[in-house]
């Protein structure tokens, strides 16, 4: 069974990227497998702890986790026109030590969502070019770009509209299909 992580660049409880991806991963095929990859508990990436008895567990167990999945669907904000700190930090982490790439060879999709109208269009980049480097096979079409989440949700947190809902499981189809072509 393919394997999803879903990695939320978001801390928030309430977040609409973690909303965005809780809806996704409930309108799932059963054939695939979602799990949220928790990265709230990562010490700031430093290579001075990164040997011998100093790494940090949470770093073991994101890089343990990682591993273990097929792709990634990153839903994410946008920060002062770029990556949330939070984010950046776990796709750090994961790829090192120097050699250990965890990332390696894996696809992704990329989703990024604001209240606002462009939908986090430069974080989604800035994003991708940090996945460029780590070598994960980028789903090019469809772009999702998620605007006005204000809203997107009923009190319950399901998205109140099919035309949405729809459309970010196209994008979970096509990240499928990179996946079963990376195979
Ligand atoms: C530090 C910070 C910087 C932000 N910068 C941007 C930005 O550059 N562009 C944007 O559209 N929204 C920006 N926002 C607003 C976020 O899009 C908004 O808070 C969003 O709801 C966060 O996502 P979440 O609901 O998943 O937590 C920023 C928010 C914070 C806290």
């Amino acid at each position: 069974m393919t394997k999803i992580g879903f990695v939320v660049g978001s801390l928030r409880k309430d977040s609409s990227n973690l909303k965005i991806a809780k809806n996704m991963m409930k309108d799932a095929p059963t054939s695939i497998e979602t799990a949220l990859v928790d990265i709230s508990d990562l010490p700031i990436y430093n290579e001075d702890l990164d040997e011998g008895d100093n790494v940090p567990a949470s770093w073991e167990r994101l890089r343990n986790e990682v591993a273990g999945f097929d792709g990634f669907v990153f839903v994410s904000p946008e920060y002062n026109r770029s990556i949330p700190a939070v984010l950046k930090n776990a796709l750090d982490v994961a790829s090192r030590p120097y050699g250990h790439n965890m990332w390696d060879g894996k696809p992704a999709l990329i989703i990024t969502s604001t209240p606002g109208a462009m939908g986090g269009s430069l974080a989604n980049h800035t994003i991708r070019q940090s996945l460029v480097f780590l070598n994960m096979p980028v789903v090019q079409q469809p772009e999702m770009y998620i605007g006005n989440t204000a809203t997107l949700f009923d009190d319950n947190g399901i998205i109140n509209n099919r035309g949405t809902s729809d459309y970010l499981q196209s994008g979970l189809t096509a990240l499928v299909e990179k996946i079963n072509a990376n195979d």
